[in-house]
């Protein structure tokens, strides 16, 4: 056998897994109802299965609509979504893909309302940040179990995914300076930041209309520094900035951006703290849990600010790679999204551009 059809044949054995997962629920991991009948669901019984996954889905995430209308249009996109998920867990088999939170969403819709990341230049006083040794990393490590890490919060129907980047953070590196885990609010970043692309006014840091990590850090260090959640409360809506510099409670002394390379990554994020990244968040609509390492993501499309607190060597996958190292992610949408509120993504390859925009910051304080 030459290696071209070597490697067809291995490619097709890859798929034909590929497809018995999406379709064998009970192969799966998870045990989602939700998600094993509609992987199940097929032919004539999809209306029917749809009605009830509808149904379901209304009363687990507490969800009315204002008139019939809206009702039906929702459920029109409802089943949209039903059969993208299936084409994600397809294309996407380490994971599993379903029902989730935002299943009554457009694509675009979601992308405005729960995403929220612009791609402004770096400011004026990013750095790069130094080649640090790669050598003595340990194979798993976790920021949560070190106690650097807030509880996961919720940035509601507002494109701020930055805000929660940038104070994700900055609450690291100040545990990091201080032995102390402070929650920092979001809100002052959404009401005050309103800091600009340094080459073009009119690309700013704009509250639930979206924002850039580096320039929060740029706010945050000539600001001052930011406050306590519990003083500056999220609300999810952009209002009247309320800053109070008498009551900072975490300083930026200095923040850099990290190359591109994933043990320059690893070693940034052990050495420094949580690390913001962007992300092009397409499968994560769908996500329900395990790693995701989709066979298609584009790089380019950056579309949301997440925060990086660890990775794991081994990542348990029923059918590919055994062995298959992963990142740890923090998002912004709960506790009750992905892995309580967590996203685990296949590390190695850049996957979904999340090597392509990574920042670090230290503290003052
Ligand atoms: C950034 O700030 C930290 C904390 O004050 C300091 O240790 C570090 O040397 C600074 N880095 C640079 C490149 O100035």
């Amino acid at each position: 056998m030459d290696r071209a059809s070597f490697f067809s044949l291995l490619l097709l054995s890859l798929l034909s897994s590929a497809v018995a997962y999406a379709v064998a629920p009970e192969e799966t991991a998870d045990d989602d109802v939700l998600i094993r009948q509609v992987v199940s669901s097929a032919g004539d019984d999809e209306l029917l299965g749809a009605v009830h996954h509808f149904s379901s889905f209304k009363a687990r995430f507490g969800k009315t609509y204002a008139t019939q209308e809206e009702h039906d249009y929702r459920f029109e996109v409802f089943k949209a979504n039903l059969r993208r998920a299936k084409t994600y867990q397809m294309l996407d088999p380490d994971a599993v893909h379903g029902v989730t939170k935002f299943s009554d969403l457009t694509p675009g819709e979601f992308r405005q309302k729960f995403l929220g990341l612009k791609r402004l230049r770096l400011p004026k006083d990013a750095q790069k940040a130094p080649m640090l040794p790669t050598n003595d990393l340990p194979d798993d490590f976790d920021w949560r179990d070190r106690g650097a890490v807030t509880p996961v919060k919720d940035q509601g129907s507002c494109g701020s995914c930055w805000s929660f980047s940038t104070t994700g953070a900055l609450e690291g590196a100040h545990f990091l300076a201080t032995g102390e885990l402070v929650s920092l609010s979001e809100q002052q970043l959404v009401d005050c930041d309103h800091e600009c692309d340094p080459e073009e006014q009119n690309a700013c840091d704009a509250g639930c209309n979206g924002g850039l990590m580096t320039s929060a850090y740029e706010y945050t260090l000539k600001a001052g520094g930011l406050q306590r959640e519990e003083d500056y409360p999220y609300t999810g809506k952009e209002s009247t900035c309320k800053f109070d510099k008498s009551k900072i409670a975490a300083s930026v002394a200095n923040f850099s951006v990290v190359s591109l390379d994933e043990d320059q990554i690893a070693a940034n994020l052990v050495k420094n703290g949580p690390l913001s990244i962007g992300i092009n968040a397409v499968f994560m609509q769908t996500y329900i849990g395990g790693v995701s390492c989709p066979y298609i993501c584009s790089k380019n499309l950056l579309d949301h600010g997440v925060l990086l607190v660890g990775y794991g060597a081994a990542g348990y996958s029923p059918i590919r790679f055994k062995n298959k190292p992963y990142w740890i992610i923090k998002n912004s949408w709960g506790a009750s999204w992905g892995e309580d509120g967590y996203y685990k993504i296949c590390r190695g390859r850049n996957i979904c551009g999340m090597d392509s925009m990574v920042s670090t910051v230290a503290s003052l304080n």
